[in-house]
């Protein structure tokens, strides 16, 4: 196997400053934000999604961020922050309704992780709840995982990072119909979602009653046609982490697959547009794309032999010094670190700094899982 921890001591500079940078600033941010949800910035200051939608599918990147930087350095004002976070989460069970596909981002981050490291029963609770909110929007049928509540009936290739959650309920509970699910899922998503070149469609329509596939939508790329750059992430690191929960090979590959797309799409500044199909203008980024798949291109340069390995490795450190070099703001004048993050693509005259090229939580949490991946910590967060 590929000697992960040979290869990250000659980036040992690079990856202890940027831990640093992250642990001066966000120990200041974990207690000026401790009563809020973050979402992203307003000039400068956090926004508080709990206010505005409990059921936000964002609302579990604080606390995870939390927990990593508290595994990270044994602070205990990230764990408090973190508990905050899970305990504010406690509202969205009571909407019910609400719930979504994105419950293990919500839980698994938060719950998942408090229950792993402190054997908290409520937090194992709240977890197993989640996982069987999202496996009851299982279709036998079709072999789905069905996305949102609305019509038409949908997957989405976000998905992928959610079913994580599926595969620790059914180690917990030492019985497979969890991981079942899981894995009808994930090769459903093969089957349609997945492009012959290794791009990856968004979203995919099925008959509900039949479980056909009937044609795919353009989601928040660009197109019909196009390559949403945060779709491909979820997929690269969503099926690394099938491979990882389950040892099939044709996981690992599917990642290698979408991986090697990746790579080739953002090779020159390593600086990902929102949608790699689209016109040059607006200039869009998405810096989010780029934290997710950067956590995934370490993950499979683990699992690969040690000549395959540093291919993967080298485009994830690319990868994180762009980011940090052109996106990162470690001053304590702003609460967020990563700008340049995309809701969808957009062509929108006011949309650049409202909802496209901003801060967005969950490129925060996804660059300080790299660094933390890459420091060597161990406690698989999905
Ligand atoms: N899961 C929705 C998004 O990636 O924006």
């Amino acid at each position: 196997m590929f000697d992960f921890k040979k290869a990250t001591e000659r980036d040992s500079e690079f990856i202890n400053s940027t831990w640093e940078k992250l642990d001066k600033k966000l120990c200041v941010i974990a207690e000026r934000s401790r009563d809020k949800i973050p979402y992203t910035t307003i000039d400068g200051v956090h926004t508080d999604r709990a206010k505005e939608e409990i059921c936000w599918w964002t609302n579990g990147f604080w606390g995870g961020l939390m927990w990593l930087m508290y595994i990270g350095t044994k602070n205990d004002t990230y764990k408090i922050s973190a508990e905050r976070n899970e305990e504010i989460l406690d509202k969205a069970f009571e909407t019910f309704w609400g719930l979504h596909h994105d419950v293990g981002f919500m839980w698994l981050l938060t719950a998942g992780v408090n229950y792993r490291l402190t054997g908290n029963e409520k937090s194992k609770v709240r977890t197993m709840y989640a996982a069987n909110q999202l496996a009851s929007r299982y279709n036998a049928v079709g072999e789905f995982i069905r996305a949102w509540n609305l019509d038409p009936c949908v997957t989405i290739i976000d998905s992928m990072m959610n079913i994580p959650l599926l595969y620790w309920a059914s180690r917990e509970l030492n019985e497979p119909r969890f991981k079942h699910i899981a894995t009808k899922h994930a090769d459903t998503t093969i089957q349609n979602h997945i492009r012959p070149d290794g791009s990856v469609k968004h979203i995919c329509v099925y008959d509900p009653e039949s479980g056909e596939y009937l044609e795919n939508l353009a989601g928040q790329g660009y197109s019909v046609d196009s390559s949403w750059s945060r779709g491909q992430a979820w997929a690269l690191h969503g099926f690394t982490l099938s491979y990882i929960h389950t040892g099939e090979k044709k996981y690992l590959d599917a990642a290698k697959k979408v991986a090697h797309y990746f790579i080739a799409s953002v090779c020159g500044d390593y600086l990902p547009k929102a949608d790699f199909r689209s016109p040059e203008e607006p200039v869009l980024y998405d810096s989010t794309a780029s934290a997710c798949a950067a956590c995934g291109l370490l993950e499979i340069a683990r699992n690969v032999p040690q000549y395959e390995g540093q291919m993967y490795y080298n485009a994830a450190i690319k990868l994180l010094k762009a980011l940090d070099e052109n996106c990162c703001n470690y001053s304590l004048d702003e609460d967020s670190v990563v700008g340049l993050g995309t809701e969808r693509w957009t062509d929108a005259p006011d949309a650049i700094g409202k909802t496209a090229n901003i801060p967005i939580i969950y490129g925060d949490y996804y660059f300080a899982e790299a660094i933390y991946k890459l420091k060597g910590f161990d406690l698989l967060f999905e």
